[in-house]
């Protein structure tokens, strides 16, 4: 399998060394061979290369059976045209390869229920939401624009979708829905947002395909009360790009931690991106600090969702929680009695457990 390696800015780097570390071992494990192709998007590429996203990225990628990226931005690019920031490389290439469908499972291990923001009685039983967030439309990527007004400026993201971008991400939820609890939980705005209206009629006409599975509606500002006040009550969460940008991250914080959440991207190509939904954190840049097990499980979801590798995958996933009842512990998961470990250690201990 061919993949190829955006490293990116920040943590980037130290997080996706982690995971090549963990599939090297995949490879030594399970006799089958990965070959890794660096390169460049974000700002190292506005520093290399002078574009966030060079044509020459967007062609290996797509030559590639998938691209694992570790997180792009930093204050140096800030003040640089939204179009030429780090963050337009990545929407760049999440459209260039259509992977319309962004799937970011929120789930505890049950050894960090103390490091969520929740008490332990709302985590009572467990959490396990899949967030299906719809990855290429959206206000991400309808117009914008800025004109002058007789007193200041204007300024608009225009929010449309097409029905049959509804449809595909539909689909792609309610097939989910059926491998996990057969309950899909579509999030929007339709009391106010047109947009939000056509969702709820083309995602009702796709739901009458699939009468297995549960189906409930809930506007967005209530999803983002319920999901703190009873998790426990989703099971598929299926909604629109800025949504779902803003919903996952809220999922991240209930389990724990920002820095153990994966994600897929897949869509009309073989070619998925796999990335750690947590930024570049440039704070925490080169100090061997950030925690590694979101882009390491972001692998165990490319070997899943990108490469039907189901047994790698899970030995992947059995890896990281059985480091987890060893007690390491980086320091955002960090509690009384476990041992502190930093990046590259916490990468060595899911290698070596993998191959154990
Ligand atoms: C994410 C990130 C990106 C997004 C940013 C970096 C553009 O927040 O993947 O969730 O908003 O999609
Ligand atoms: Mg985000």
């Amino acid at each position: 399998m061919k993949i190829a390696l955006i490293k990116g800015d920040g943590i980037g780097s130290e997080v996706i060394n982690q995971g090549v570390k963990v599939l090297d071992a995949v490879s030594e494990r399970f006799k089958c061979s990965f070959e890794y192709e660096e390169v460049l998007l974000g700002g190292r590429a506005i520093d290399e290369t002078g574009v966030p996203l060079p044509t020459e990225t967007v062609d290996i990628c797509k030559k590639s059976d998938a691209v694992l990226l570790g997180a792009v931005g930093g204050p140096k690019w800030d003040g640089l045209a939204g179009n030429q920031r780090p963050e337009a490389g990545l929407l760049g290439i999440r459209k260039a390869l259509d992977v319309f469908a962004n799937l970011r499972p929120a789930m505890l291990f049950p050894q960090l229920k103390s490091a969520s923001s929740l008490k332990e009685e709302i985590l009572a039983d467990g959490l396990d939401i899949m967030v299906v967030r719809e990855l290429t439309g959206g206000a991400y990527f309808g117009e914008k624009k800025r004109v002058k007004i007789e007193n200041g400026i204007k300024a608009w993201d225009m929010m449309s979708y097409t029905s049959y971008e509804i449809e595909r991400i539909t689909r792609i939820a309610f097939s989910i829905a059926r491998k996990r609890k057969n309950k899909i939980t579509i999030v929007d705005k339709a009391n106010v947002l047109e947009s939000s209206r056509l969702w709820r009629e083309v995602t009702g006409e796709v739901s009458k395909n699939y009468t297995d599975v549960e189906v409930a509606y809930m506007y967005v500002d209530n999803a983002a009360m319920q999901l703190v006040r009873n998790p426990g009550q989703f099971d598929v969460i299926l909604t629109e790009n800025l949504f779902g940008d803003i919903l996952s991250d809220e999922a991240s914080m209930l389990t724990g931690s920002l820095g153990m959440l994966p994600s897929a991207s897949i869509g009309a190509y073989k070619t998925g991106i796999f990335e750690p939904i947590h930024g570049s954190a440039p704070d925490l840049a080169g100090k061997d600090m950030a925690n590694p097990l979101a882009a390491i499980l972001s692998c165990g979801m490319m070997l899943k969702y990108g490469f039907d590798m189901e047994n790698e995958a899970s030995a992947i996933f059995e890896a990281v929680n059985s480091v987890l009842d060893n007690g390491y512990r980086t320091v955002d998961i960090m509690q009384p009695g476990m041992t502190a470990v930093g990046t590259e250690k916490m990468g060595s201990l899911v290698a070596e457990n993998v191959q154990a």
